[in-house]
């Protein structure tokens, strides 16, 4: 019988983490759980930070950035001894069973201590890179391309009265989505994602081109874009086996190849991690709420190794293997509507 669950956040933050952690406190107390916050990811578990979250903790969270828990890129797996102080831990908070909220680490983490430790956990799908699969969208994306968006409409403003090129760097590490979405809701008059091949020639003759008609133009990179000939150097890789993209600079490589392509003057910004901070979303709340209460009906319901997942309008439980076996990127069909507006 299910009595105390622990809650956790892993990952890189992102709106939406908060509504997710309330809509699981409120739900809890619907079926007399008793709710223990697990500070910073897997973290939490292996050192034992590890407290008990009142409704009142969470009342007033809905509107919050960030994750009121904290978080971390802690892998269990790589650490010594780890997951022996994962069940640890799980042992001495007497936690019947856990909610993990993250993206395809933290839940790729949850589905191995599930498959392999038997332990009894559900999954809540955040990450403002929107390429976890078995979900229509996950929380923290909404929130982080609005905010993209915006400073892409910003840059565009002073291109516009500067007669400028102006380049945004957005992230979104090994999926495009980000930038796919940056671009079309911003009318950008190109777009640069991971998983098309780049033509820097095509690229620039088309932006010279739009440049001569209107004076200006807007490009949208995503940070893990490899630069046709261009030496990135080696990068430093997280717990994960993520490379830090942090250092590239991807955005400003892009400016410079354009100005000496181009012969016109342009300028870059890189959006960073901005875009990962501020108050969520509409869409972003909500969806939180809701993969957060349904991540403590799966528990209910004993089905563990499951996560909540948004499908067309509901919110339901898929299996965890199904949502962490392979990334999803940015498809032919997305693909092809970008280029409708490359004119
Ligand atoms: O995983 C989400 C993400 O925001 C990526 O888009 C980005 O590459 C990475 O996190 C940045 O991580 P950190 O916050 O550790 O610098």
């Amino acid at each position: 019988m299910i009595k105390r669950i622990g809650i956790l956040t892993g990952g890189g933050d992102c709106p939406g983490l908060n509504p997710a952690i309330r809509g699981a406190v409120y739900r809890a107390l619907d079926y007399n759980y008793e709710v223990y916050g697990i500070e910073e990811g897997w973290g939490g578990l292996i050192k034992g930070d590890i407290n008990l979250l009142s409704l009142s903790e969470v009342r007033e969270i809905v509107d919050r950035g960030g994750t009121i828990l904290g978080t971390s890129r802690l892998n269990p797996y790589k650490i010594e001894q780890g997951v022996e102080k994962v069940l640890e831990s799980i042992e001495k908070f007497k936690l019947d069973a856990l909610v993990a909220i993250g993206g395809e680490d933290t839940l790729g983490v949850a589905n191995k201590l599930y498959k392999e430790k038997k332990i009894k956990l559900v999954g809540a799908p955040k990450t403002m890179d929107n390429d976890l699969s078995g979900t229509d969208y996950t929380f923290g994306f909404n929130s982080s391309v609005t905010k993209a968006m915006e400073a892409m409409q910003s840059l565009q403003d002073t291109g516009r009265s500067h007669r400028r090129i102006m380049v945004l760097e957005v992230m979104g590490r090994h999926a495009g989505w980000v930038a796919l979405f940056t671009g079309l809701a911003s009318g950008t008059d190109w777009t640069l994602i991971p998983e098309e091949k780049i033509d820097l020639e095509k690229m620039c003759q088309h932006l010279k081109e739009v440049y001569r008609k209107n004076k200006h133009a807007s490009i949208v990179i995503s940070e893990g874009v490899i630069l046709p000939g261009v030496d990135t150097g080696k990068e430093e890789l997280d717990q994960f086996g993520h490379m830090i993209l942090r250092k590239r600079g991807v955005g400003n490589l892009l400016a410079d190849l354009i100005k000496e392509k181009t012969g016109i003057e342009t300028r870059h910004a890189v959006i960073g991690h901005i875009q990962r901070g501020g108050s969520p979303t509409l869409f972003d709340r909500i969806l939180g709420l809701r993969c957060g209460v349904t991540a403590v009906d799966l528990i209910a319901q004993g089905k563990f190794g499951y996560m909540a997942a948004l499908k067309g309008n509901k919110v339901i439980g898929i299996p965890l293997e199904e949502a962490v076996s392979k990334l999803k990127t940015v498809d032919k069909k997305w693909w092809e509507l970008a280029q409708v507006f490359f004119k």
